[in-house]
């Protein structure tokens, strides 16, 4: 009895020694303590059957037996349960000194940037900016711009039509005429917005593109104040003193009209000049004393009140004051683009 309590010490403190898991307890317990099978409730029920002075003893060593095994496996099972808690605290762990996932700052595209100079330069000169629809009438478009039908800019192949009636507007001079139903002289407004052209795309050109609208109406206004108003407009963009010119032009809502050209900002007419390619000049845009027709159309009397008109890209601008020479770059939504401004 001896030697079989002996042997069977062994063997629990081998199998113990090999348990990791709570499974692995299961099986031990099992084997060793089941009511019906265990080895060790096996061993005792073998009690029985010894002689009384037998018993005695081989009782001792078959209970010593069982309350040293099943403090053990008590133990075991403790030392499990913290080992288990501690990996599940080890996996669930946060770091709280990680710093946290930046979240990227999103930035002013260029071409809003540039819009917002153009706006505080004129709202600094006395005028207001206003807006106006971007899909408008033929009315809106064209005939009260004193477009008349059959001029290039009706024809569907340079303007989005959506239907005989209305089409994309494809300049802000719509917004002229908003301005001018609404308000009484003198006005002088300035009207930023998205122009829309049938163009195909290439490196100056794109289907949809930003310009700005300027206009003011009052008693007396004459091409000096035109040219005084770009003149300080530019020299004020650009913190540095420009030259302006007017290159006879035709636009239907303005007489007499011109193309404003300024004095190159980046060069003295070298010939390698990368914006005015040697000219000295460089393009601004379309402007012109509104056409008579044009006041009339507004309820506007001209023989009382006269005003200038004036014109421009905004992309182009753009484009110009950070050295881009792609204007589809500003379309294309390219983060790695977008964030160098
Ligand atoms: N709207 C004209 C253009 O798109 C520019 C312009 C505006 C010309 C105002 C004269 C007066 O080219």
């Amino acid at each position: 009895m001896k030697q079989a309590v002996e042997q069977l010490k062994e063997q629990f403190l081998n199998d113990l020694q090999d348990v990791y898991s709570s499974d692995g307890l299961q099986q031990v317990r099992d084997t060793y303590f089941s009511r019906k099978s265990g080895r060790i409730t096996l061993l005792m029920r073998q009690l029985g059957k010894l002689s009384p002075e037998e018993r005695k003893e081989a009782g001792r060593l078959v209970n010593e037996l069982r309350d040293f095994a099943e403090s053990l496996f008590a133990e075991r099972q403790q030392a499990l349960r913290l080992q288990d808690e501690a990996r599940r605290a080890e996996s669930e762990r946060l770091d709280v000194t990680l710093p946290g996932r930046r979240i990227k700052p999103g930035s002013e595209h260029p071409i809003v940037r540039v819009k917002q100079r153009i706006e505080d330069i004129f709202v600094s000169m006395g005028y207001s900016v206003e807006d106006g629809p971007e899909i408008d009438t033929t009315f809106y478009n064209f005939d009260a711009l004193n477009i008349p039908v059959g001029h290039p800019a009706r024809e569907s192949q340079d303007t989005f039509y959506i239907d005989s009636e209305l089409a994309l507007r494809s300049q802000t001079s719509n917004i002229q005429i908003h301005a001018m139903q609404k308000r009484r002289p003198p006005i002088r407004i300035i009207a930023p917005g998205k122009v829309f052209r049938r163009d195909n795309p290439d490196p100056t050109h794109n289907p949809m593109f930003f310009q700005v609208e300027g206009l003011n109406v009052a008693e007396g206004i004459h091409m000096g104040h035109l040219k005084g108003t770009l003149q300080i407009f530019l020299e004020k963009l650009f913190s540095q003193s420009v030259r302006l010119r007017f290159r006879p032009s035709y636009f239907p809502f303005v007489e007499p009209g011109a193309e404003t050209d300024f004095s190159c900002i980046f060069c003295k007419a070298e010939s390698d000049c990368r914006v005015c390619k040697g000219v000295g000049w460089i393009e601004l845009g379309g402007s012109g004393m509104v056409h008579p027709n044009v006041l009339s159309a507004c309820g506007i009397d001209p023989k009382k009140y006269s005003g200038f008109a004036f014109g421009f890209g905004i992309d182009r601008m753009t484009a110009m004051l950070y050295g881009v020479d792609d204007i589809r770059n500003f379309f294309s939504g390219d983060l790695r683009f977008l964030e160098q401004f």
